[in-house]
């Protein structure tokens, strides 16, 4: 009994999934062992839980001992090995050129989720781009993007093309922005649940792949709170500096002031441009002039004073900024109080940067 003919005998075993191919043509049949009368072989999986890996361990142990006959004992056993993705691996070799001609990359973080940090980004943008900036928006969120349904782009594909080596995706474009989100690239309702580097891999191309041209703000959405992601997307991606979204509450402070460390921790050191106070007040539709601080009044500039940053703007908790959102019409289109509120937050950026 010889390596060949244990070779052999899997060429017989053919992947369901993959037209027919064998074990052997598939790569999978990582080791033969022979050892007297016992048989082992090692085949190689690229997920952890494949599918089709009983059937074709099942499949690949029958045609052994169908071959092999009496005695002979016919052990097969599986590892997990990533496939290689040569061509994916060399775009995401963080090749910068994307954003050769972007001038500021801006981060848009909260210590906490839920704060607004997603509609405070997107109506950014918009404004922004109402002040005459060329603006584009990366949404980082790769577990949860809510830019599509905010600027009504959901089902929309961007268009990839190959330029040498490297793909690249254009963004879409609408309200005068550039607009890049997972989501494009994911069922709508999809869960999306990546492992860790996936997750930093998928965030990473969100940015890194994307034919932005010309920009003068480049915003990134960053996920909530101040993890792995965040740290190794400061440390990869040439971040001019960030804006930390926060609510006004006391209870919000400790937040903040993780947000704030993060970026001025030893080895990120960007610098935070300020604060934006998201749902300062209530304004009632019915009552346009009144304002009801919900959350205490001037938390936000209290905030900005302890850690000694700038407070840049101040966005009233509205209807219509909710409204906006779900409807994918950034309140920032328009010319009520609260679309003023976006715009005087991008004058004050735009003179901050
Ligand atoms: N100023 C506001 N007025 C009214 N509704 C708001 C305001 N800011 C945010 N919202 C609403 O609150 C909800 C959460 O906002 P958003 O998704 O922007 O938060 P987020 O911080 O990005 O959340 P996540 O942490 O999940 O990414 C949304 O429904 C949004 O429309
Ligand atoms: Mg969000």
């Amino acid at each position: 009994m010889t390596r060949e003919e244990i070779i052999a005998i899997l060429e017989e075993v053919k992947h369901p999934a993959k037209g027919e191919q064998s074990l052997v043509a598939l790569g999978m049949v990582k080791e033969v062992e022979i050892q007297g009368d016992a048989v082992a072989v090692t085949l190689a999986f690229p997920k952890r839980r494949d599918p089709l890996a009983e059937y074709l361990i099942g499949s690949a142990r029958a045609a052994l001992n169908r071959h092999l006959g009496e005695g002979v004992t016919a052990e097969v056993k599986t590892v997990v090995e990533e496939a290689p993705k040569p061509a994916q691996k060399k775009a995401l070799d963080l090749d910068l050129s994307g954003l050769s001609e972007v001038g500021h990359i801006i981060g848009i973080a909260s210590g906490k989720g839920g704060v607004g940090k997603s509609t405070v980004a997107v109506n950014l943008a918009v404004a922004l781009a109402r002040l005459g900036f060329k603006v584009g928006l990366a949404d980082a969120d790769v577990y949860g993007p809510s830019v599509p349904t905010m600027t009504g782009t959901e089902g929309f594909t961007p268009q990839a093309f190959q330029d040498g080596e490297k793909e690249w995706i254009v963004p879409i474009e609408k309200y005068g922005v550039k607009w890049m989100s997972v989501g494009y690239f994911a069922d709508r309702g999809q869960a999306l649940i990546w492992r860790g580097p996936m997750a930093c891999n998928a965030l990473k191309q969100m940015i890194l792949q994307v034919e932005w041209g010309e920009l003068d703000f480049l915003l990134i959405d960053m996920p909530p709170g101040t993890g792995d992601i965040h740290i190794s997307l400061v440390q990869d991606i040439p971040v001019s500096g960030a804006v930390i979204v926060t609510t006004p509450q006391d209870v919000a402070l400790a937040d903040v002031e993780k947000g704030v460390n993060m970026f001025r921790n030893k080895s990120i050191a960007k610098p935070i441009f300020g604060l934006v106070e998201n749902m300062s007040w209530f304004t009632p539709e019915a009552h346009p002039d009144e304002r009801y601080y919900l959350f205490g009044r001037d938390g936000g500039a209290q905030m900005a004073e302890r850690f000694g940053i700038d407070l840049l703007g101040q966005i009233p908790l509205v209807q219509g900024i909710r409204e906006g959102g779900d409807a994918g019409e950034p309140a920032a289109l328009g010319t009520r109080p609260d679309s003023l509120a976006f715009l005087d937050l991008a004058r004050n950026l735009a003179a901050k940067v």
